[in-house]
């Protein structure tokens, strides 16, 4: 017993948690992840897996991604990544919905499935349609030799290592920068984005870790702002474009570990619903960084504002309109609206993990769910 409780908290590297562990590894793995794959000074992409397979995406007719959970969410950001750079039209879908509809797919369609522990059921099953309808497969995945990775014709792994924490965080910011790349690199073989934007991408996504490093030191504000609405019972997520998907896998994380109510919403739509539900005692986090909708989301600040809503903006470090109007904010460095969700994303990780460890709860194995769902 003893020595299994020592190996854990070797396991743990002075974490508390696991969780808290896998935040703060993000920017060593983003580095792996791009390493030997990412040569910014060259102006070079490559990774095996889609070089090998270069024809297959640049004929797709159209791609498919599916998942299930975070990886889903991961998922959606790579739908607006690939079709702003790549031009290449994208759905994305849920695994369990996608295998019992009968859907429309044939060999013109190439089919990413995303997966953290690549043995999800529902995303295998989806695989195994789109093989039998002759779509190429190709497989995002962190675990090695993972049934996924094996079930797939192509892939390309996340090395995030190992992500023992149920709610997943370093295999999401990972998988979004593998998927980020083979944008980059279809759009560098398409065409269809200027070199010198394919250029400054890659000096971006380079030093993307430096920022997720300073993203990280969000921690102490974080941890004030989770000890004021700990108690709150529904939390409100909004985002726009890429950071849309942000807000939803902020209210996820909170859902996961706090056991509060979350909702995440594409900001604009708030007022086709969740407005209604705005009053004093409801938490809105708004992803506003200054690179995007930033007008367009000041404005749904506003709204929130003028019904008493609690405001915690997420921002760019210096920004001054949102200041005034937020109740509290969290100041990230400065990217490009595209690269923006390894950013947004470190601080809603972060107050989710502050306010489950305030309400006790069970932060890396929370009450019924599975790290890895083998069943339907
Ligand atoms: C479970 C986990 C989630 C994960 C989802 C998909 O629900 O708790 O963290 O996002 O499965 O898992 P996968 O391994 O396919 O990414």
């Amino acid at each position: 017993q003893e020595l299994q409780m020592n190996l854990e908290q070797i396991e743990k590297g002075g974490y508390e948690h696991f969780m808290l562990k896998e935040i703060y590894e993000q920017p060593s793995v983003i580095k792996d992840t791009y390493r030997g794959r990412l040569h910014a000074n060259e102006g070079i992409i490559q990774m095996a897996g889609v070089e090998d397979n270069l024809e297959k995406f640049l004929n797709a007719e159209r791609i498919l991604i599916v998942a299930c959970g975070t990886s889903w969410h991961a998922g959606l950001v790579a739908e607006y990544v690939i079709e702003e750079f790549a031009r290449i039209p994208v759905e994305v879908e849920y695994a369990s919905e996608f295998r019992y509809r009968n859907p429309i797919i044939t060999s013109k369609d190439v089919v990413i499935a995303i997966s953290q522990s690549g043995e999800t059921a529902d995303t295998l099953a989806a695989i195994k349609l789109a093989k039998e309808k002759g779509a190429f497969v190709f497989g995002v995945c962190n675990v090695v030799g993972s049934s996924i990775s094996r079930e797939t014709h192509a892939g390309a792994y996340t090395h995030a290592g190992p992500e023992i924490g149920v709610a997943s965080t370093k295999a999401f910011t990972t998988q979004i920068t593998v998927l980020t790349m083979i944008a980059l690199r279809l759009a560098k073989a398409k065409g269809t984005l200027s070199n010198s934007d394919f250029f400054r991408y890659l000096q971006e996504l380079e030093i993307i870790p430096e920022k997720v490093q300073e993203a990280l030191a969000t921690n102490e504000v974080t941890k004030e702002i989770a000890a004021k609405f700990k108690d709150s019972s529904n939390c409100l997520y909004l985002g726009r474009g890429y950071n849309f998907p942000v807000a939803l896998e902020g209210a996820l994380k909170l859902k996961e570990i706090s056991y509060i109510h979350a909702e995440g919403y594409p900001a604009a739509e708030m007022k086709h619903g969740p407005i209604a539900l705005i009053d004093e005692q409801m938490p809105v986090i708004v992803i506003a960084p200054k690179q995007g909708h930033y007008d367009k989301v000041v404005s749904n600040i506003q709204e929130i504002k003028s019904r008493s809503g609690k405001i915690i903006a997420v921002v760019t470090k210096g920004d001054t309109q949102v200041k005034e109007l937020a109740d509290h904010v969290i100041e990230i460095p400065e990217t490009s609206d595209a690269l923006s969700p390894l950013i947004t994303t470190i601080p809603l990780q972060l107050l989710s993990y502050h306010i489950a460890v305030m309400r006790e709860c069970n932060v890396d194995q929370p009450r019924n769910l599975a790290k890895s769902v083998t069943v339907e």
